[in-house]
């Protein structure tokens, strides 16, 4: 009855005047919406058989509602469930083809004790929470080629930078496994948020909760949810759990970047430490010869975009007053862009590292040019000779002053072996050559964590546990979610055949 007065919306009846064309378009979100449609349904099934199950609706408006649903839900997955930008917003569309298929009197109980304010960040938290498994399976199948690869190469020389500066000989499988391990930080901090993004806010209402004696654990528990978001206005106007997601995006997209630098910097000719692999290159539409590593320098740029996602947010969330606010409609573009920004590069970035080769001929070469053993040496001395290390470290840094000067390497053993005499120190020529080489320098590292082939064999095992531990909980997660999708849908079918709700255990 209240159909005859106010504008056609939905939510019209205190209106004289419909919106604006101008600004339903400025406000609608139905793009943004559409990756949570199959959220919003689910969520409404779960509302409605709580509303039923506490007695706050019939089971015959139940059955009418859960029939509408079911054939929105068909039409969707048939792909023909379209959200129409005059409707708002998803949640609009899907109570409005509701009330075409159930009729306005069961579609008119739906909405009873919820608002689109709990709805629209239910729906976000279940979306987020399916994307965060999906960043996380991705981040998964990278770190395996980084490991896969970084076993091949646990004692394959290369040099070891700082500052961009040749510093200490490492193995190739260290430089690689030590990306794996930055990444195992990446899976941890998605899991931790992931027990944040997981808890419901539906119930919460427009901001103070309801008068009507509802089950929000239920409605929990239906959709998945790990517990409930219980404070009502928090769980409204919280927005910390994107923000969290966007940090741990940015961070995955920093350290992306970083190993795409060092593609873009080892596949130059000056480098030629890596040769990435044609498929994953570009060329050049006037210069012939050239091989650009265009999937490292779009990932590398693609940081940018992430960033800015979270800025973006951070600068949305800044000072809102509490409860819902309007603003919170444009956290979603952002989250959903920074998600398939950072899953894309994660599968670029595993394709180009899995295909790459490594010239290790040339990482040898390299390894030995520049005095990387330097500091190797020093530690012979101190070993050896028991001096204190600032003195062989003088010492050891006189003689690369002279032989590099006299354009010499520390492989010149005879000339080394007479610079160490002149510092007083006397070390035979095969002795230097074993101190010196860096292969044999790599193995020689001992210590915790270091790039010695037995450490780094061991690190690559716990992180290959690790890894396997990340798909066991992802595979765990989805379960979950299917499980809840299941057992909603037993309770779906159960009422549509007719089925009694007491004869259920939820
Ligand atoms: N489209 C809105 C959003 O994304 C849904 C919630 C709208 N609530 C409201 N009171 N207008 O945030």
């Amino acid at each position: 009855m209240t159909q005859e007065s106010g504008s056609g919306k939905l939510w019209g009846g205190r209106f004289s005047e419909e919106i604006a064309d101008l600004a339903l378009e400025f406000s609608e979100s139905t793009a943004a919406d559409a990756p949570m449609i199959a959220e919003d349904i689910w969520g409404s099934e779960a509302h409605s058989i709580m509303l039923a199950v506490c007695g706050i609706i019939s089971e015959d408006d139940l059955r009418a509602i859960l029939c509408g649903l079911e054939s929105t839900r068909q039409q969707y997955e048939a792909g023909e469930f379209e959200l129409d930008p005059q409707l708002e917003d998803v949640h609009m569309n899907v109570e409005s083809h509701l009330r075409e298929t159930s009729g306005p009197e069961a579609a008119g109980r739906l909405h009873t004790a919820r608002s689109r304010n709990d709805q629209v960040v239910t729906d976000a938290r279940m979306h987020l929470r399916a994307r965060l498994l999906d960043v996380r399976a991705a981040l998964a199948d990278l770190q395996q080629v980084l490991l896969d690869l970084g076993t091949e190469h646990t004692e394959t020389v290369m040099p070891g930078y700082t500052h961009t500066q040749h510093a200490q000989p490492i193995s190739a499988g260290f430089w690689l496994s030590g990306h794996a391990t930055s990444f195992q930080r990446d899976q941890e901090r998605l899991a931790q948020t992931y027990e944040r993004v997981n808890r419901c806010p539906l119930g919460a209402c427009a901001l103070g909760g309801t008068s009507f004696a509802t089950d929000r654990a239920l409605t929990a528990r239906l959709l998945g949810f790990e517990g409930v978001l219980e404070h009502a206005l928090d769980a409204v106007g919280a927005r910390d759990f994107v923000l969290e997601a966007l940090a741990d995006l940015a961070i995955i997209a920093a350290n992306l970047s970083k190993i795409a630098e060092e593609f873009v910097l080892f596949s130059t000719y000056e480098f030629r430490m890596i040769e990435i692999d044609d498929a994953y290159a570009a060329g050049s539409s006037i210069m012939p010869q050239k091989k650009n590593p265009g999937m490292a320098e779009l990932t590398r740029a693609r940081t940018g975009i992430v960033y800015g996602r979270l800025m973006q947010v951070l600068t949305m969330v800044k000072a809102l007053p509490s409860g819902y606010n309007r603003d919170l409609q444009e956290d979603k573009p952002p989250l959903w862009e920074a998600l398939t920004s950072v899953e894309s590069c994660l599968r670029i970035a595993r394709e180009m590292v899995g295909t790459a080769k490594l010239h290790t001929e040339r990482m040898a070469e390299l390894a030995d040019g520049n005095f990387a053993a330097a500091t190797e040496l020093a530690n012979f001395l101190v070993r050896e000779r028991d001096l204190p290390f600032r003195d062989c470290h003088r010492i050891v840094g006189g003689l690369v002053g002279a032989l590099a000067a006299e354009n010499r390497l520390l492989t010149d053993y005879e000339r080394l072996r007479e610079l160490l005499a002149e510092a007083g120190q006397e070390v035979s020529v095969a002795e230097l050559a074993e101190v010196v080489d860096p292969q044999a320098c790599l193995r020689r590292q001992v210590s915790l964590g270091s790039t010695g082939p037995g450490q780094v064999t061991e690190m690559i095992e716990q992180l290959r546990k690790a890894v396997a531990a990340s798909r066991q909980e992802i595979a765990d997660a989805r379960e979950a979610s299917v499980q809840a999708r299941e057992k909603t849908e037993r309770i779906v079918q159960h009422v549509l055949e007719g089925g009694r709700l007491a004869d259920l255990a939820l």
